[in-house]
């Protein structure tokens, strides 16, 4: 496909192409299948359960441009959210991308003998109007779940037969580290984006792109969750927010100390 010199092979190529590429480059079917990260609880683990992690999110809109919505989301105070996402003031509207680093505490899950155990932070979610397992995975919690395994986790729950006021328990994907490798490294969920890439996703974090293949392989895929080992938390640069002029009395402006979460 490099050439497109007119011969009558092409038709046939472009037709090919285009019938088989979206199939090939399917995103979904891997959400399809994806009922969550395994793990182990015995004695004798590498990664050691429960662990202090973080989940990269990003502010969206319409619903989610506030730490108000998004800490009530994920059952925190905004300050829990603000202070390692670098953000200055936890009463500031946020911009639709900007992004945001939740803590997360990350365990592994049994659930029965056959299919053994996930890991993942428990998050109490109640279902709103219009809500699906599919809506509420891949929107409202951005694919750091998938629904196979919101159903998984849910088995008193129809998926199919939702009420609005439901309270159903969503699985944020996360992994402990491995302690006898390395003793301060914690692992940020991270879902890949198309436009990312090995590197970028390592300068972004400020990870190796060795550690982040060691952790998740060599393959990434569009919106599959990934895990970024880390020693510090990456500094998110954050857009400029509104400076308040220094002349003006300014009496009301600080940092959060209302009372609305
Ligand atoms: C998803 O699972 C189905 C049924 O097991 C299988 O046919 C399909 O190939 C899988 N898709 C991917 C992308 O793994
Ligand atoms: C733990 O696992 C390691 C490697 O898998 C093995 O060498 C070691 O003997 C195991 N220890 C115990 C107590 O089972
Ligand atoms: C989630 O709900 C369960 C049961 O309703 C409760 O035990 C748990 O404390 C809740 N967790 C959070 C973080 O609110
Ligand atoms: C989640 O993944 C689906 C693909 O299955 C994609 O269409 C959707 O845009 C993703 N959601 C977000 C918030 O990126
Ligand atoms: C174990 O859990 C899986 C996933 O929910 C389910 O499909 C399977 O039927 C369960 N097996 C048993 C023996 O309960
Ligand atoms: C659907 O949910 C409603 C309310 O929870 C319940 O009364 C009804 O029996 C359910 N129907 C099915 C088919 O599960
Ligand atoms: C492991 O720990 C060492 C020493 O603390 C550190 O220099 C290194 O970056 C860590 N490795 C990874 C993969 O995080
Ligand atoms: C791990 O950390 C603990 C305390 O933080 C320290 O005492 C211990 O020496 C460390 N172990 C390794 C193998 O680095
Ligand atoms: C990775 O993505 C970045 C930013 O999108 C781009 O500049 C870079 O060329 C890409 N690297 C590779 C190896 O594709
Ligand atoms: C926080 O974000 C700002 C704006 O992007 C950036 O200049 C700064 O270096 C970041 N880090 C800290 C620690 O404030």
């Amino acid at each position: 496909m490099k050439t497109f010199k007119p011969h009558h092979h092409q038709f046939s190529t472009l037709f090919f192409f285009l019938l088989f590429f979206p199939f090939l480059n399917s995103q979904t079917a891997r959400q399809e299948n994806n009922t969550g990260y395994t793990c182990t609880t015995t004695k004798n683990q590498t990664n050691h359960y429960p662990c202090q992690s973080y989940a990269f999110y990003r502010a969206t809109s319409p619903n989610y441009l506030d730490l108000a919505t998004i800490s009530d989301l994920f059952s925190l105070s905004r300050l829990a959210i603000s202070k390692p996402s670098n953000i200055s003031s936890p009463s500031t509207p946020l911009l639709p991308n900007q992004p945001l680093l939740i803590p997360i505490t990350c365990s592994c899950n049994f659930i029965n003998t056959t299919f053994g155990s996930i890991s993942y932070s428990n998050i109490n979610y109640t279902i709103k109007p219009k809500d699906t397992f599919f809506i509420v995975s891949t929107i409202t919690f951005q694919n750091l779940t998938t629904y196979p395994s919101v159903e998984i986790v849910n088995p008193n729950i129809v998926a199919t037969n939702l009420s609005i006021g439901d309270n159903v328990v969503v699985p944020i994907f996360c992994k402990c580290p491995n302690k006898i490798k390395n003793n301060s490294t914690f692992m940020i969920s991270y879902v890949v984006q198309p436009s990312d890439n090995v590197s970028s996703i390592a300068l972004m974090f400020g990870a190796t792109e060795k550690s982040i293949v060691e952790v998740n392989g060599d393959k990434l895929y569009d919106y599959d969750t990934i895990f970024i080992p880390v020693d510090k938390l990456p500094i998110l640069k954050q857009p400029r927010t509104v400076v308040v002029p220094s002349s003006a009395p300014s009496g009301n402006f600080n940092d959060g100390g209302d009372s609305d979460d």
